[in-house]
């Protein structure tokens, strides 16, 4: 939500911020801008709508300068519109800011500097902070920055720039998340590593009530008392190559392509002589009374996945929260419950609350986390790190796959210490958990064949998703998959519920996602079926369908077979797949889907 970018060294700024903002569109994407400190004035060129636009407004225009800063917005106060866009600068036009987060008490600031004579031009939370920063102005930016940070409420990450300061940049944050790149050629602050990763692979993680001063040699850290304060320099593992399309027309089908190698990745971390498998084994799981899992969206999915899991292979009570109903509802947990919290940012607003929540109340933390260094990694009481490398789609695919096998390994974790399988059913999971990757290969060489399907179903209004048990649980992920990518209306039910009133919803050519790979439930799914198929409903079945022939009315995709309880990471590739070519042959912009951003920091 909102990605924010600076830089100062020795180079050029305006090419390396808007490759920065390039790399943090996906957190936001209705408006940019930028602001480059030249010598006795601040430019700043705003612009709404996608950063191709801001591109558009830049050229031929030869900002120069080696220092300066960048945004790229996802509107919550004020529309978006160029007044609106960062960098916000002060009446004076001293100071500029660019700010990703909320200011609570923006109204009460903004009346305090009105009644001072200091009126503000634009509707956002976010310009208040330049105008404090001009107000209080004593003579040194960070001292002044520590001023206005004591008198914002809500949560920022911010990025300074001042005219009487020359030579310097400063970045604070709290609650929302601030990397500091080092690199010979100057410094960076990032909202993410993908904006830097083609200069830097050493970060700085700044946590919340930290400045950081940047000049163009180096990077001091103070604290909000103004004392300086040491910080470990980080080497981040991902490849440049990771952040960028690799030839694929988008980052989603990158990302999906990707799934074997990184669902690889992230099981041979759980056998091999790595942190996961350390946090394994370490992980004391006797006493606890119940499970909790809290998250929000896909990854919200990911734990009804492992409540199915978990509670089959161990036997023991699963609860699943959105994160944001979670932390509003005095959760009942306690030190007897191990609280589960999923991110692939690690920086989701509802998530971070949850997680404090949890905490506050006793129980023990266990987050399974994509970024290293966010601030559910590190404020959970442990963490299992997903290898996914970075994720740039909107649309999560292959964080999500890798959040299930690491559900599953956790799963098979709890299962040995509570002694709820045999040893040898133990081996026989370990064993099937194995072949995944495989398999999945193997299902993405379908992609021609999807990719003819999703064709002939980019006109349907409204799209179902049905399953029973763990099939449920993966219906709802393909149902979010295809409606916030494609904005076609869909929903996920479970399918015995659909004659208690969704039925009536059903007509002639209904498109209806049937997953069967539940055997047991087999034949009680395939009733569901034929309930839709006789009211004129199209069904789309995925699973292992024994005796089922294709017609008119049905199409099936056969999937390898596998345990059920390990089906959805094999039936989750399809329904990405579906999702992915019904919205290409709509010719949506998939990999920033309208309305939406990645990494949701704000409420
Ligand atoms: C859907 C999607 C979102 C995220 C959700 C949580 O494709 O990506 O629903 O799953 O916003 O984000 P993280 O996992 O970063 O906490």
């Amino acid at each position: 939500m909102c990605g924010i970018i600076g830089y100062i060294g020795s180079k050029q700024a305006t090419p390396l911020i808007m490759e920065g903002l390039r790399k943090l569109e996906y957190r936001g994407y209705d408006s940019a801008g930028i602001a480059i400190f030249d010598s006795d004035h601040i430019d700043v060129i705003k612009q709404k709508g996608k950063l191709s636009a801001l591109k558009r407004r830049l050229e031929g225009l030869h900002l120069e300068g080696q220092i300066g800063i960048g945004h790229t917005r996802w509107a919550t106060h004020g529309e978006p519109s160029e007044v609106n866009s960062h960098p916000h600068l002060g009446g004076q036009e001293r100071i500029a800011v660019v700010h990703n987060g909320i200011i609570e008490n923006y109204r009460s600031l903004t009346e305090r500097l009105e009644a001072k004579g200091i009126s503000l031009a634009s509707q956002t939370d976010s310009e208040v902070i330049a105008q404090l920063a001009e107000y209080y102005y004593d003579g040194n930016i960070v001292s002044t920055s520590i001023k206005v940070a004591h008198r914002l409420e809500g949560s920022y990450a911010l990025g300074m720039l001042s005219l009487d300061d020359p030579d310097v940049l400063v970045a604070l944050k709290k609650d929302n998340p601030l990397i500091i790149g080092v690199s010979e050629a100057g410094n960076f602050i990032a909202s993410d590593v993908p904006a830097i990763l083609r200069h830097t692979n050493k970060v700085y993680y700044l946590d919340d009530k930290e400045v950081a001063l940047l000049t163009r040699n180096g990077v001091r850290f103070f604290n909000f008392d103004g004392e300086v304060i040491e910080k470990c320099l980080e080497t981040i593992t991902w490849s440049m190559d990771s952040a960028e399309k690799g030839g694929y027309p988008h980052f989603m089908l990158k990302e999906i392509m990707e799934q074997p190698r990184v669902l690889e990745d992230t099981l041979q971390s759980t056998l091999s002589d790595s942190a996961n498998k350390q946090v394994l084994e370490n992980l004391d799981l006797s006493g606890y009374t119940k499970v909790v899992i809290t998250a929000c969206g896909s990854a919200y999915n990911a734990g009804v996945v492992a409540r199915y899991v978990i509670e089959s292979l161990c036997r023991l009570t699963v609860e699943v929260e959105l994160a944001s109903e979670f932390r509003y509802k005095d959760p009942l947990v306690d030190g007897k419950t191990l609280v589960i919290l999923i991110s692939q940012s690690g920086e989701t607003a509802d998530t971070i609350a949850a997680l404090r929540e949890a905490r506050a109340k006793g129980a023990f933390t266990l987050a399974i986390v994509n970024v290293v260094g966010s601030t559910i990694a590190k404020e959970a009481n442990t963490c299992l790190f997903t290898a996914a490398g970075p994720e740039i789609a909107v649309a999560t695919t292959k964080a999500f796959s890798t959040q299930l096998v690491l559900l599953y390994a956790l799963a098979l974790r709890f299962a040995e210490a509570r002694g709820a399988l045999a040893p040898e059913q133990l081996a026989a999971c370990k064993a099937e958990i194995a072949t995944l990757p495989g398999k999945v290969a193997s299902l993405l060489e379908q992609v021609d064949t999807l990719q003819k399907y999703a064709a002939s179903c980019v006109g349907y209004k409204s799209i179902f998703f049905i399953g029973r048990n763990i099939d449920y649980a993966i219906a709802l992920e393909g149902s979010l998959k295809l409606k916030e990518i494609s904005y076609i209306h869909s929903e996920a039910y479970a399918a015995g519920e659909l004659k208690h009133g969704t039925i009536s919803l059903i007509e002639e050519d209904t498109l209806v996602v049937a997953l069967v790979t539940n055997e047991r439930l087999f034949e009680k799914t395939m009733s569901n079926v034929e309930q839709v198929i006789s009211r004129g409903a199209k069904v789309l079945l995925i699973g292992n369908c024994p005796g089922v022939q294709p017609n008119e009315k049905l199409t099936f995709v056969s999937l390898p077979a596998c345990f059920e309880l390990f089906s959805p990471s094999l039936s989750v590739i399809i329904l990405q797949l579906f999702s992915y070519y019904v919205a290409a042959d709509k010719g949506l912009d998939i990999d920033k889907p309208r309305n939406l951003a990645k990494s949701v920091t704000v409420e």
